[in-house]
């Protein structure tokens, strides 16, 4: 029986497990990448490990979002990450050098290599066959160290694309579409794998905005094979010797299929506020547009901001409109400016902005409130623009660049005649803002700014375990609540006690000085607690603060990965009721914690109200390990002390 494209590069990978779906694997990675908002804890913990260089293939270190300087914390942690960066053996990408998966897939990217970026949308690397997945930067620093990575094994679904896309129908669309089908949750523990005939319309660019946005689908990962298409583009970057045909065996076995035939497909919109929302453009009546915004990771390529030049081209934009346009990256806006692309652009009334995440990530440009954003992005939830009473839609740069020039959002085919762009033969490369790393790092000083503080660790578990009830929250408490994270708050992501004096205060003001007067205790939830992003500092801060264990009804996969990691205990109530009989400064005690990790039930004695209550511990040996060794820093360390004696 063959093998798929994403088999192959995973048993090619693969270090431990068996690659039955559901079945947990590890992984040996070959290339990582951060970007700076989640790289500065990810470099500390790096550091902690107590490794001299990275252990990768390559590394890289990118900052794209915070880029807008309105205290010095930004700036501090950009000089930290490029030290850390020379010191270590990484590759660090400065600002204004352009958005991390852009710039990745321009200079970086390799067929058939794995790929850990500490960003939900590292599958980008997918359209350029890589297998490529997003990650906490915790299990990014390990996989740095020469870690493996681990994950359940995914289900290999296969997109077949039939046909080719028709005049003013692009890439957008394909992935669009199958938000359509599956909707945000459709991709869970899945690995979408494309093929047919439908993919040689597709260039390396365009393949990788399709692998970007199966991040909204909730996709582990997306990958497009390594053709004569990869090789064009490799060849163009100069990089033609990274390029490996591959694909799947022409009998490979899926675990599931689906067909879209690209003739068939329409110019389509996603509609506040989510990316599934998705509907025909031509079926949006009058829908009166306040601003466009064209770039961020999933749209700011060479070939798309060519075609809304094109558009643009002599034309001027709708009085009522503000268009702004960020460049995915210093290739792409210098190629811009020398073909005069630019001066269209320009002369057509668009605003330019730095070659950075910007307002994808609620970095400037907010729109007006109520206003309509039409976006080339690849998220439109409510406030993420940062107005709250904005609505977002996506879609293509050639809907966008259409609609600014109406004012309303427009159907690109009642427009004119269809806009032709070829991949250029030869990029233009100058990799000036992308410093390399010291050949011997020894000597190089790390530049610690006051905002770079130490990070928590957690501690080897002791036997015994006590503290007081912090707080009780309710149902469905997401990373949000327990890590708030917003423009003011995103510059302290290296300062966990900065951080701290906000944990869980949507819930509870008094949790932070609560937790520092009794010096940590314990959380107790309802059901799916944690819900919501992959966020590390919702269980970083904790720990931070003490937290010993969060006892609750169920909790959200990732977030209970993530307090592991940190060892913090999630603990199930085996009888639900038991929830409703604990109370606030209730005193807890765990006792013999070593054997009764050991067993997955674990008794905990009220010692308040002298009772007692049943919990599980419904863990893998694995992370057994971990919480004994007090998180997944501490036994990489153990298992690195012991294979050096
Ligand atoms: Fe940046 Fe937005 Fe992509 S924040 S990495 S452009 S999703």
């Amino acid at each position: 029986m063959g093998l798929n494209l994403s088999q192959k590069i995973i048993q090619k990978h693969l270090l431990h497990g068996e690659t039955k779906p559901g079945n947990e694997i590890a992984l040996k990675i070959d290339q990582t990448l951060t970007q700076d908002s989640t790289g500065t804890m990810a470099y500390l913990q790096f550091e902690a490990l107590g490794i001299d260089k990275v252990r990768t293939k390559r590394s890289v270190a990118y900052i794209d979002h915070n880029t807008f300087q309105s205290g010095p914390e930004n700036a501090g942690d950009h000089a930290y990450i490029q030290s850390v960066a020379k010191k270590y053996g990484i590759y660090f990408s400065k600002p204004g050098n352009g958005i991390c998966h852009q710039v990745h897939l321009e200079r970086f990217a390799i067929p058939g290599e794995t790929l850990l970026g500490s960003d939900s949308h590292t599958p980008t690397g997918g359209g350029m066959g890589m297998l490529a997945i997003g990650a906490g930067g915790l299990d990014v620093a390990v996989a740095m160290g020469g870690g493996a990575y681990y994950i359940n094994m995914p289900k290999i679904v296969k997109v077949n694309l039939k046909g080719s896309l028709n005049p003013w129908v692009s890439a957008k669309d394909i992935i669009l579409e199958l938000l359509k089908k599956l909707s945000v949750k459709g991709g869970v523990g899945k690995i979408f794998e494309y093929t047919g005939e439908g993919i040689q319309c597709l260039s390396v660019p365009e393949r990788a905005t399709i692998t970007n946005m199966g991040a909204e689908l909730g996709a582990t990962t997306s990958i497009f094979p390594s053709d004569e298409i990869t090789y064009e583009f490799l060849k163009a970057q100069g990089r033609e010797k990274d390029y490996t045909p591959l694909s799947a065996d022409s009998d490979a076995v899926y675990d599931q299929e689906i067909e879209i035939d690209l003739s068939q497909l329409e110019p389509l919109v996603a509609c506040p506020h989510s990316p599934d929302n998705v509907v025909k453009v031509k079926d949006l009546k009058d829908v009166k547009v306040n601003q466009v915004l064209i770039g961020s990771c999933t749209n700011s390529s060479y070939m798309d901001l060519m075609k809304v030049a094109q558009i643009l081209k002599g034309k001027t934009i709708a009085e009522h409109v503000s268009l702004a346009i960020a460049p995915g990256s210093k290739q792409v806006l210098t190629m811009l400016a020398q073909n005069g692309a630019l001066a269209s652009i320009i002369a057509s009334g668009a605003r330019i902005l730095e070659s950075a995440c910007g307002p994808c990530i609620g970095m400037g440009q907010s729109p007006a409130e109520n206003a309509v954003s039409l976006r080339t992005f690849n998220r439109n939830f409510e406030g993420r623009s940062g107005t709250l009473s904005a609505k977002v839609y996506l879609v293509s740069p050639e809907i966008a660049a259409v609609s600014a020039l109406t004012g309303y959002i427009t159907d690109a085919r009642n427009f004119g005649d269809p806009i032709n762009v070829e991949l250029p033969k030869k990029f233009f490369i100058n990799d000036n803002l992308i410093i390399p790393p010291a050949k011997d790092g020894k000597s190089i000083e790390i530049i610690r700014g006051s905002n770079i503080k130490p990070f928590p660790q957690g501690k080897a578990v002791s036997n015994e375990i006590t503290g007081k009830i912090l707080t009780k929250v309710g149902d469905n408490i997401t990373t949000d609540h327990i890590m708030p994270s917003n423009s003011k708050l995103l510059p302290y992501r290296s300062n966990i006690p900065y951080l701290s004096d906000y944990c869980l205060t949507p819930c509870d003001k008094d949790f932070p000085k609560k937790a520092k007067d009794f010096e940590g205790g314990f959380i107790v939830g309802g059901s799916n607690y944690g819900q919501g992003s992959s966020r590390e500092h919702a269980a970083l801060v904790p720990l931070y603060l003490g937290v010993k264990a969060v006892l609750a009804k169920s909790f959200a996969r990732i977030h209970m990965a993530n307090l592991i990691n940190n060892g913090i205990f999630p603990l199930i109530f085996e009888n639900e009721k038991d929830y409703e009989e604990l109370d606030v400064l209730d005193e807890l005690l765990i006792k013999e914690v070593k054997r009764q990790i050991q067993s997955g039930l674990i008794e905990i004695y009220n010692i308040t109200k002298d009772k007692k209550y049943k919990m599980v511990l419904n863990i893998t040996k694995r992370q057994k390990e971990m919480l004994l060794a007090g998180g997944l820093l501490n036994l990489t360390k153990l298992q690195e002390e012991r294979s050096k004696k």
